[in-house]
């Protein structure tokens, strides 16, 4: 490794820019993009974008920390690419919350062929919500999966068949709370459905048009979407918990950086991957999800791992906000 000094101040800008612009390929709840950027020399600090959140399903601001976790892993792994090194202070100002990370250009490193293929593995990640095929999910990728979520400080726990059952209930229970709040359904209206032309949201061309014969529930979007998926039961999805020991803000965001590093593998290795959140955001099936880990820890996100069919097309990406509006220039 080389000295900061030897980093030349536009490769660092430029870097800091490809940074921001890889993170916003980032999964987030409901498309939400819940991030916010700051650029300043070497630096570039994550901040939470509160106006991104969602006030009724996520009240704690849980999912939309695990979200900026995911696009701060996307944000290493553009540096990694670009052959810098970078120092992380995740939650800087203790009496700032929303003030997530900051990240700081140190060094020249060697470029890790490893950041260049989850580079390449960042713009192929979605979500793809069509039924899983009849192919079994081997066991060796689940243990890479899992090794690669650990690498960043927390656990994935693979369902067993009678744990899956207890999901399914906590799901459907939750589903059930949810569409019986009119103020959860008016922000499920707010971020699903329709067109989504200034680039937030979920668009109904990746909402499935009809459910699926499921074990686990699948997200009800309230609304039938535009995309045909296998009227098959998902028979070989295989269900997981990512947890870990606490429950606050720093474990949220090291979730995302799990949840990233682990769907980057998974993609890598033909494996989809759906986070399934309902029975998260509703106390009462977050408490029954924490029983299933059996004093393990809390749960941070369920996520459903499975093979597709690949010889139908999947679904178009879900689009994304123009980098200039979440990033702020000093
Ligand atoms: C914390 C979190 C929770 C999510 N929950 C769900 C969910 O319950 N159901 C679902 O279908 N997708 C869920 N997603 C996937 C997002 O909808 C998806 O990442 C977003 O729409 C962007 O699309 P992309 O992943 O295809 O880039 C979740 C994603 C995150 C990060």
């Amino acid at each position: 490794m080389t000295s900061t000094q030897t980093v030349d101040a536009s490769a660092v800008t430029r870097a800091l820019k490809n940074a921001t612009t890889t993170a916003s390929h980032a999964p987030s709840i409901h498309n939400t993009q819940p991030w916010r950027w700051r650029a300043h020399g070497d630096q570039l600090d994550l901040l939470l974008d509160e106006s991104r959140t969602l006030a009724v399903a996520d009240p704690d601001r849980r999912l939309a920390i695990l979200s900026c976790g995911a696009a701060l892993h996307h944000a290493l792994i553009s540096l990694a690419a670009d052959g810098l090194h970078a120092t992380v202070a995740r939650l800087p100002e203790p009496t700032r919350p929303g003030h997530l990370a900051t990240i700081r250009v140190d060094a020249r490193m060697p470029v890790d062929p490893a950041a260049i293929r989850h580079l390449q593995t960042v713009g192929l990640r979605h979500t793809d919500r069509r039924t899983v095929s009849g192919t079994a999910v081997d066991a060796d990728s689940l243990r890479s999966i899992a090794a690669a979520a650990e690498s960043q400080q927390t656990q994935l726990h693979v369902l067993r068949p009678l744990q899956v059952l207890g999901l399914a209930s906590a799901t459907d229970h939750a589903q059930h709370v949810e569409a019986d709040d009119p103020a959860w359904q008016a922000e499920l209206d707010d971020w699903t459905g329709g067109t989504r032309p200034l680039g937030t949201g979920i668009p109904g061309t990746v909402i499935p048009r009809e459910a699926s014969p499921t074990m686990v529930p699948g997200r009800d979007f309230g609304r039938a979407g535009g995309m045909a998926i296998a009227d098959t039961h998902d028979r070989a999805a295989v269900f997981a918990i990512l947890y870990g020991p606490g429950d606050g803000v720093l474990d949220w965001l090291r979730a995302g950086e799990a949840l990233s590093a682990g769907w980057l593998k998974a993609t890598e290795l033909g494996v989809c991957v759906v986070p399934m959140s309902s029975a998260i955001e509703v106390t009462v099936t977050r408490e029954s999800v924490r029983h299933l880990l059996a004093g393990l820890g809390h749960p941070y996100l369920v996520l459903r791992f499975g093979v597709l069919d690949s010889d139908t097309a999947g679904p178009p990406r879900t689009p994304r906000l123009p980098t200039v509006q979440i990033v702020e220039q000093p």
